[in-house]
């Protein structure tokens, strides 16, 4: 049987790592795509069938040469993760340009232009896309107006994607994890938020890059051939979840 090729972005540490590890477990190939040489070569260096790729996701060009590369390495990508994010928490008073361009050229462009280059060749074998957006895609709060907003893009980039592309039989759905501690997060969540998320979420805890990688592979299975364009959160409840709940906890 051929072996099927999950391309997936921001592969050196976090989200990434965790999702390499399990389509490695399912018996995929992973090409590993990050910008950070060290850690990606780290992150490489005990695992079995993976090749590294260095790749700024915001780069056209870069883009662009880098699907030459896999695709002269591999012949094919069954599966696209656009999991490379960075995370800015700032006021919209101190959010200048620079910084919310800084949010949005990886976080949304990079989701685009990673996505459009990759259709010949998920045409090619009918394959998926996940984007990785996040809870704080789907509710607003302070701090989050680059970050936020480029989630919120994500998402209907993703819906976008899934009406304009399912007639190539190519799903694409979208992830919005909670919050879980990886160096993204722990740059950004002072004392305060870890707790204010503790009090807002139903099982009362962050997640773990596992429980998100999860539903990625899943979303990426011929198990959900059936489901795209569907945004899901993984999140431990608390984007259905409204005001009173620590008030309720006993
Ligand atoms: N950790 C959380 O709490 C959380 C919550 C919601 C959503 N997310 C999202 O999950 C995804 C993964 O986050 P994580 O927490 O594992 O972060 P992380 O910082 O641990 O890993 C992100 C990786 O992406 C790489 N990267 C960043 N910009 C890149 C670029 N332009 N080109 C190539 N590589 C790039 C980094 O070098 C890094 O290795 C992100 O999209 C993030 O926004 C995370």
């Amino acid at each position: 049987m051929t072996q099927k090729l999950a391309l997936v972005t921001g592969a050196a540490r976090g989200i990434g790592l965790a999702t390499t590890r399990l389509f490695l477990r399912e018996g995929w190939q992973v090409a590993m795509i990050d910008r950070d040489v060290p850690a990606l070569e780290a992150a490489a260096a005990d695992l079995q069938g993976v090749e590294t790729f260095v790749c700024d996701v915001s780069i056209p060009d870069a883009v662009d040469q880098l699907f030459k590369d896999v695709l002269a390495r591999f012949g094919r990508i069954d599966a696209l993760v656009n999991n490379a994010g960075v995370a800015d928490f700032g006021p919209i008073e101190e959010t200048d340009f620079a910084r919310w361009r800084r949010v949005m050229e990886t976080n949304l462009d990079g989701v685009f232009l990673m996505t459009q280059a990759a259709v010949p060749a998920l045409k090619e074998t009918k394959g998926a896309i996940v984007n990785i957006a996040s809870i704080s895609g789907l509710r607003a709060s302070t701090l989050r107006v680059a970050y936020g907003t480029s989630k919120a893009g994500v998402i209907h980039l993703t819906k976008q994607q899934a009406a304009e592309l399912g007639e190539y039989g190519i799903r694409a759905n979208c992830v919005c994890p909670g919050p879980v501690r990886t160096k993204l997060a722990m740059a950004v969540h002072t004392p305060e938020i870890i707790a204010a998320y503790h009090d807002a979420i139903p099982l009362n805890r962050y997640g773990s890059e596992e429980e998100i990688g999860e539903v990625i592979v899943f979303l990426c299975s011929a198990k959900a051939s059936y489901v795209t364009g569907q945004v899901i959160a993984s999140d431990g409840g608390f984007e259905s979840t409204g005001v009173g709940l620590p008030a309720l906890r006993t």
